[in-house]
């Protein structure tokens, strides 16, 4: 056990609350429900997967309709500003929800809400909240609903602690090919723009053991790709004891037995290198993807985020990925109007993209989060020159997007079908091995495997294509 473990007592306290509140259910004969709306990134998806796992171990069914539920949870995001004013917006709307079901328990949980200023004005201005809880307490979710179903009254629960990590609670994914695997939490980068480090704790990774024991679950259940996730996977393993690195992790996930891919996010440009690539152009289970967010092309802009590389560093590392995996697909996170950034410091993120000619791109405009230095930082770009600046980098990448994309055409390639998309000319949805979206022709009996299809067409976003009779 590490030493950011939480205790086996303290987990098999919630699992016997888990028990009693599914008990509970069953003596009443009532068959609850709950819903679950998640906004943000892939850990939060995979966190709503617990949330899933607990509340189905309490005897909770699903529902899409928030009216319906006995229980909601909303796991918020605190990465953009927009995200908040969504959750805001459909928090205060559900006022009506619990004015027709007056039991209903509604439960906020996630990184917007571990920010003080949230959580007060949720305390103050949203009375109908009954619980809510930062990411570092959602272990304790049995805990606060068996509280808030005995006694009612409101719970609050976001104390600042570094965080630690909750191993053996039930999980319930979302789908049966792709699944979410942490391998660590929190972040220790401090990025100057970024609140996830005061929302999320403290890097802490989880045992190389529990990972690998859990792939191998997932492979044995028939999972086709399982993408690890962490804020910043090249730091994986420097708090624990062993010091194992990720790419020992790497290795040893690539042994376990069965056919699927092995995925990665996020990874940090100072912490990447030579060895990584190396490892995975060695490990045949380990897609050909590397998501490196560079974030700003200008050096003194790099410098003002505190990102810890200059845009020569990060153009060579590229150079160094391609030279061990000359077919790698790359993509990457951008920010565009940081404070300061004058028009010469944007071209030169637009420089890099000519370069580095990435297969896509996430790409954000600015947003002030409060409590991070940049917040701080004197801002005098006119937003609708940000607007325009965003706008010039979109249609850059989009005609880069749309040109790899078309190499594509004529071309047989090994995909991974997924899902069905519900579109009758394309019925199934597929990913390349480096994750492109495949839009497919074909039986929908084909979803999970692996198949050969031959890529027909293209455009910025996805490639088209058919499976052979
Ligand atoms: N404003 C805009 N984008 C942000 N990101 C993180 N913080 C901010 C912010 N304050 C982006 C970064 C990160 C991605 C997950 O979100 O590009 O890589
Ligand atoms: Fe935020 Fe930087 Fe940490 Fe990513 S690495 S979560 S951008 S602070």
């Amino acid at each position: 056990m590490s030493k950011t473990e939480i205790s086996r007592e303290a987990i098999e306290n919630q699992r016997r609350i888990i028990g009693r509140i599914r008990e509970n259910h069953a003596q009443a004969g009532i068959s609850p429900l709950a819903y679950i709306d998640t906004y943000g990134c892939q850990q939060n998806e995979s966190d709503s997967e617990k949330l899933r796992g607990m509340l189905d171990s309490m005897g909770y069914a699903f529902t899409d309709n928030e009216t319906d539920a006995d229980v909601i949870v909303i796991n918020t995001c605190a990465v953009r500003e927009h995200a908040e004013q969504r959750v805001y917006g459909n928090v205060g709307a559900l006022v009506h929800s619990k004015r027709n079901k007056p039991d209903q328990i509604i439960a906020l949980c996630g990184c917007m809400v571990q920010q003080p200023r949230v959580a007060e004005k949720i305390r103050r201005s949203y009375r109908h909240v009954d619980i809510l809880f930062g990411p570092q307490a959602l272990w304790r979710f049995p805990e606060f609903l068996e509280r808030s179903l005995n006694e009612r009254g409101r719970i609050f629960s976001i104390d600042d602690e570094p965080g630690a990590i909750a191993e053996g609670l039930p999980v319930v994914r979302d789908g049966k090919v792709r699944a979410w695997l942490s391998v660590m939490y929190g972040c220790n980068n401090y990025c100057s723009y970024c609140i996830v480090p005061y929302v999320r704790g403290r890097e802490r990774s989880r045992r190389p053991e529990v990972i690998i024991e859990e792939a191998g679950r997932l492979a044995a259940e028939g999972y086709k790709d399982i993408t690890l996730l962490g804020q910043n996977v090249n730091s994986y393993g420097k708090d624990l004891d062993s010091k194992p690195d990720f790419s020992e992790l790497l290795f040893r996930l690539n042994e376990i037995d069965g056919e699927f891919l092995i995925r990665f996010m996020t990874s940090h440009p100072k912490d990447a290198g030579e060895r990584l690539f190396k490892t995975m152009s060695e490990c045949r289970k380990v897609a050909r993807h590397l998501h490196l967010p560079f974030q700003a092309g200008n050096d003194r802009v790099l410098r003002a985020m505190n990102r810890g590389y200059t845009k020569t560093q990060y153009l060579e590392l590229i150079d160094t990925a391609k030279k061990y995996m000359p077919d790698i697909v790359l993509t990457s996170d951008i920010i565009v109007g940081f404070p300061g950034e004058t028009e010469a410091e944007f071209n030169d993120t637009l420089d890099i993209l000519e370069k580095a000619r990435f297969d896509a791109l996430f790409t954000f405009i600015y947003s002030k989060r409060e409590g991070t230095p940049a917040a701080d930082m004197p801002d005098l770009v006119p937003k609708a020159e940000k607007q325009r600046r965003f706008d010039t980098l979109l249609k850059l990448q989009n005609a880069i997007s749309e040109e790899k994309h078309a190499a594509y055409v004529g071309k047989t390639v090994r995909v991974l079908t997924d899902g069905k998309s519900g579109d009758p000319r394309y019925p199934l949805t597929a990913r390349t091995n480096g994750g492109r979206l495949v839009r497919l022709r074909g039986s929908i009996d084909k979803v999970g495997s692996f198949q050969n299809a031959e890529i027909t067409d293209s455009n910025t976003w996805a490639l088209f294509g058919e499976l052979p009779e």
